[in-house]
């Protein structure tokens, strides 16, 4: 039996879902607003949590993150109000599994609610299969940046030396990272993430290193840190820029001698575990500033891998697109494709958030646009909404997407001139005329100019 917990200040509301998700075959539990959830989940394995939105102080959404950070395997589905689109692609964006609009209707919540607990039950059943599943999920496309981070990676796996993931958001770090964990000698150890900027300064020492009882007042039991909890596998440090000066010197030390000392503790604990650490921020001039110690931007830079930001990964975009509407298709969605003027479009945004953003706004065109295929019109209208237009589209003339389109055609069917003329919606002929007026190297094209 799967355990639900309902976090809904409304207690009609949280009778009436209870009483039906009961009668689904699932335990449940109840809390009025954010503390009283954590307290339940440090309290007991849940499987999926209900989230409002509107909870009294703590918001759902200001919840979500820390959820999604330290039960990482227990699903939520987040209820928001009538109509608010923009807060379920928020939901989604901050790892929500899906929203459900309220009023619920029970049908569609009993099957979200299935399929994200049959997502949790395969997840438990083989944590291996599903790290080899999201390790596969990277679309490593054909820009010569990425192709050398690949190799790069596939060297560096096996080994145990230290890696140190840089790139902006949303370039896929956080990806890298389970890849090269995968990848590793010690794959079949756990996988332990901590993300140094989410966490109070206060509180990441004894999180990280773990405490003694008694060492501060509320320490009333030992509890492991997180280095200790990924002993025998991969330790990943994420935004690790974002450590106090003072923890820098201490997990220099602990990558040093391989040794944890607790809060409180006289002794150090043995811990061998591989380091993954990663940072959206200029880690030299983080060094040269002093805000980033040299000597453990040494230490955990044996291996440096550069995820290439969006933009300069070439013809990327439309696989990667095409690779997250196969996703939701699979999620249950209707099948949606994109007209090539509105994949045009995609490919002269300048995606500030990356790859993350393409997927964000690829779900979101999938989930609000109204006939099957997604025009330039519905692109033009969700990009870069609350956003200046110089960050947003990069103006072109008509005649440079016209030759951007072609040129993306015949990349993306290798130089073969029906395919991709077919795929353009124009004759052969007119494909031939345009590759003469834009004098255009298609052999050059498809190798990759
Ligand atoms: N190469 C890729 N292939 C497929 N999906 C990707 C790729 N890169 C990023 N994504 C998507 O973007 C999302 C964000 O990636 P990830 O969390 O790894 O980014 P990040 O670099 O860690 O970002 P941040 O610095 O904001 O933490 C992923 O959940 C995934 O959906
Ligand atoms: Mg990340």
């Amino acid at each position: 039996m799967s355990r639900v917990l309902i976090v809904d200040d409304e207690p009609n509301l949280r009778r009436v879902l209870g009483r039906e998700v009961c009668a689904m075959g699932h335990g449940v539990k109840e809390a009025e607003e954010a503390e009283g959830a954590l307290r339940i989940l440090e309290s007991m394995e849940v499987d999926l949590v209900l989230l409002d939105v509107n909870l009294p102080g703590r918001s759902g959404l200001d919840l979500l993150p820390e959820l999604r950070q330290r039960w990482p395997r227990t699903e939520v589905i987040v209820m928001t109000g009538h109509g608010s689109v923009e807060t379920a692609v928020q939901a989604l964006k901050a790892g929500a599994y899906d929203y459900q609009e309220k009023p619920c209707h029970l049908d569609e919540l009993e099957q979200v609610l299935n399929k994200a607990l049959e997502k949790r039950s395969l997840a438990e059943r083989s944590d291996a299969l599903l790290d080899s599943a999201s390790s596969a999920a990277i679309e490593w496309g054909g820009s010569p940046a990425m192709e050398q981070v690949q190799a790069d990676l596939l060297k560096v796996a096996p080994t145990d030396v230290s890696v140190l993931i840089l790139g902006e958001t949303g370039t896929g770090k956080e990806l890298v990272a389970r890849e090269l964990h995968a990848r590793s000698g010690v794959a079949s150890g756990p996988f332990v993430a901590i993300n140094c900027g989410a966490i109070a300064p206060t509180l990441v020492e004894s999180l990280l290193f773990g405490h003694e009882k008694g060492a501060f007042t509320g320490a009333v039991r030992r509890k492991l840190g997180l280095a200790e909890v990924a002993s025998g596998g991969t330790l990943f440090l994420d935004e690790v820029a974002e450590l106090p000066l003072d923890l820098q010197v201490k997990l220099l030390r602990f990558l040093q001698e391989g040794e944890v000392l607790r809060v409180g503790a006289t002794t150090p604990v043995e811990v061998q575990v591989r380091i993954v650490a990663a940072t959206h921020v200029d880690v030299d001039a983080a060094v040269e500033s002093g805000e980033f110690r040299e000597d453990l931007y040494y230490r955990l830079g044996t291996v440096r891998l550069e995820l290439p930001p969006l933009r300069d990964r070439g013809g990327d975009v439309p696989l990667l697109v095409e690779r997250f509407l196969q996703e939701m298709v699979a999620r249950g969605r209707p099948a949606k494709i994109f007209s090539p003027e509105a994949l045009g479009i995609f490919e002269t945004y300048a995606w500030p958030g990356n790859v993350r953003e393409l997927r964000m706004i690829v779900e979101r065109l999938s989930i609000l646009s109204d006939g099957d295929t997604i025009e330039a019109a519905d692109v033009e209208r969700r990009l870069g909404r609350g956003r200046g237009a110089g960050s947003g589209l990069s103006l072109m003339t008509l005649r440079e997407a016209e030759q951007k389109l072609v040129v993306l055609a015949l990349r993306r069917f290798r130089g073969d001139k029906p395919a991709a003329a077919k795929a353009l919606g124009v004759a052969l002929k007119t494909l031939y005329n345009k590759i003469k007026s834009f004098d255009l190297d298609v052999d050059a094209i498809v190798a990759g100019g």
